[in-house]
């Protein structure tokens, strides 16, 4: 028969099995934890001498976590622009610097004063650029694609639990193939890395098709920046690699953008693009 474990030793058993994956070993044991016995921290704290009922369980957890799975998949649980998200292998886990996209559209929407518009994005993944936009900008709709369907599933879960359906649609499709709205914007954070690149271990459970780009890269950002100029929408705005600034602007000077600058993350790298249709 096994020991009977109490919440602070299964915390700690948690802690060396992450110690070596995790900078935040202590945290992530915590919020395993949490999750697990659907408590907060301070239930944890009150009753650290308690035992751990579901301690198999846990250390179950605790164990995939140990192997670089993203503590986002074990959750099913992601954190972005301070709203929780519903997110599963299917799709990629939405990063922190996606928000400065985000930022970028509102701020270049608000200058267009326009009352109605129609953002297309190109990649929902798990819905949250999309969802995060529909519920800043009450008037705005948006068409979204998806080559994967799993990620369109995962993206339909969360786009229903913010009751959002009605504003937003979802394509089964590559690019904007087969979309024939009128589209005021279109945005994208797509696949960017070289095919070639060597991932690490956590980004080895992240599907392939939200993390390759091409051979380059930049292959799927060229063929957006081609859409964008062919459907004539009033901007553009894109994620891009840290690496990348001077192939978009190659790029975009070559198919006729004249108005356009680049944004960088928190870190000071390059990391995405906003193109105007003059
Ligand atoms: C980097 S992920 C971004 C997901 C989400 N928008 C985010 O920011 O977290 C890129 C997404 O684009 C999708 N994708 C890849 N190529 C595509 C294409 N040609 N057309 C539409 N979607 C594509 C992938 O399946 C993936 O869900």
């Amino acid at each position: 028969m096994s020991k009977i474990k109490s919440i602070k030793e299964a915390l700690n058993d948690a802690k060396e099995i992450l110690k070596d994956i995790s900078d935040t070993p202590k945290k992530e044991a915590t919020i395993l934890a949490k999750y697990l016995l659907n408590v907060d921290d301070s239930y944890l704290f009150l009753h650290e001498e308690d035992e751990f009922k579901p301690y198999n369980k846990f250390i179950s957890l605790v164990k995939r976590r140990g192997k670089a799975e993203p503590i986002e998949y074990i959750t099913n649980r992601v954190s972005f622009y301070s709203r929780e998200f519903f997110i599963d292998r299917g799709a990629l886990v939405p990063r922190p610097e996606t928000e400065l996209l985000i930022d970028e559209v509102v701020k270049n929407i608000k200058k267009l004063n326009s009352k109605e518009l129609c953002i297309a994005e190109i990649g929902i993944g798990s819905g949250i650029i999309s969802i995060v936009l529909a519920l800043l900008l009450p008037k705005v709709r948006v068409v979204a694609s998806d080559i994967s369907k799993d990620a369109l599933n995962i993206a339909k879960i969360n786009i229903k639990r913010y009751a959002l359906e009605d504003r937003i649609k979802l394509y089964h499709t590559p690019y904007l193939k087969g979309i024939d709205e009128d589209i005021d914007i279109i945005l994208s954070n797509p696949p960017y890395v070289s095919n070639s690149f060597k991932i690490d271990r956590p980004l080895e459970y992240e599907p392939k098709e939200a993390i390759f780009g091409g051979k380059e890269g930049g292959e799927i950002l060229f063929d957006i920046i081609n859409l964008a100029k062919d459907r004539g929408v009033k901007f553009l705005a894109c994620e891009m690699g840290y690496d990348q600034k001077i192939s978009m602007q190659n790029a975009l000077l070559d198919r006729g953008f004249k108005d356009f600058y680049f944004y960088k993350d928190l870190a000071g790298l390059d990391r995405g693009f906003v193109a105007k249709n003059s």
